[in-house]
């Protein structure tokens, strides 16, 4: 019952796609800071490379970069054959990685719809699947692995921003979750979703001109998320504190979800 215990992660193995900057970067570091070796990926080698060694030297940890690009089969199977090469198991998988694409309604393209749902549903999927084996070797009915899928607020709520693909997509990661969760769980993988709502990053920065005080001034909790926020929710998942949640998707949004509506009358 002890917190050390309840919460503790630390000796366990991780990937998070999409860890070289935003939400990523912010579950990766939380990971480090309590002792587990994480593996991050993107496509921009660069950056990554940079992000891991200072994420490395911050938390004294093992941060391990592996540019790839997950929108593809081949870039999958590349990634995934690394991963075998370096590792016999792994204990967490965290699909953060991600893409958005707003346009208005008339002019919204085949591109623009194809990008997204390729990368935030259909490569999640695949990733998953072939990750799966490898996720099975540590675990056990007592200490199970675990899959989290990072959603969106917007596949929970119509979205303020013309986004169709990329709600339609969260809205699918969410369900796909508790498709895969029923599967998974079974063999003692435990796969759940976050809807985070506004976070600091470049996917959200780039619709607000990177100001995000009229987001944090809407927002029930007056502010917008802080690496504490997911990193802590994440955190709460892979341990034995989160090991009876089972295809859930939680909401790390101050309350935007639960309280629309609220002011509207
Ligand atoms: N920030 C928010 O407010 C918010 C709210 C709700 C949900 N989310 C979700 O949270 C996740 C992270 O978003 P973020 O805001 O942190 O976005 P971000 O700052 O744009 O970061 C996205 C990350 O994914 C990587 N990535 C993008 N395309 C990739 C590909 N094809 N293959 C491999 N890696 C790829 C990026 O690196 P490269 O560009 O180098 O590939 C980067 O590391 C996404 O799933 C997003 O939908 C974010």
């Amino acid at each position: 019952m002890e917190i050390g215990q309840l919460f503790n992660v630390s000796g366990k193995v991780a990937v998070v796609t999409g860890g070289s900057r935003g939400i990523g970067e912010m579950i990766s570091a939380g990971f480090l800071a309590n002792g587990v070796k994480v593996y991050i990926t993107a496509r921009k080698e660069e950056p990554l490379v940079k992000k891991a060694e200072e994420l490395s030297n911050k938390y004294n940890g093992v941060c391990i970069p592996i540019a790839c690009d997950l929108s593809s089969s081949l870039g999958i199977d590349y990634f995934v054959k690394i991963i075998h090469e370096r590792e016999k198991a792994i204990d967490f998988l965290i699909n953060n990685a991600g893409a958005a694409w707003g346009e208005p309604y008339d002019k919204f393209s085949e591109v623009g719809w194809d990008k997204v749902m390729d990368l935030n549903v259909k490569s999640l999927f695949f990733l998953t699947q072939k990750l799966t084996e490898i996720l099975k070797v540590r675990a056990s009915g007592d200490d199970p692995s675990r899959v989290i899928n990072i959603g969106s607020i917007d596949g929970l709520n119509v979205p303020a921003f013309e986004t169709y693909s990329y709600s339609t997509s969260k809205a699918a990661v969410h369900h796909l979750t508790r498709v895969m969760a029923a599967k998974l769980v079974k063999e003692n993988i435990l796969v759940n979703a976050i809807a985070p709502g506004p976070y600091p990053s470049q996917m959200l920065g780039s619709a607000v001109d990177h100001d995000y005080s009229e987001t944090a001034r809407k927002n029930p909790r007056k502010r917008v998320g802080m690496p504490e926020d997911i990193a802590g929710l994440v955190i709460f998942l892979c341990s034995q504190a989160g090991s009876y949640v089972v295809g859930e998707t939680i909401a790390s949004d101050g309350g935007i979800v639960k309280t629309a509506g609220h002011n509207l009358g």
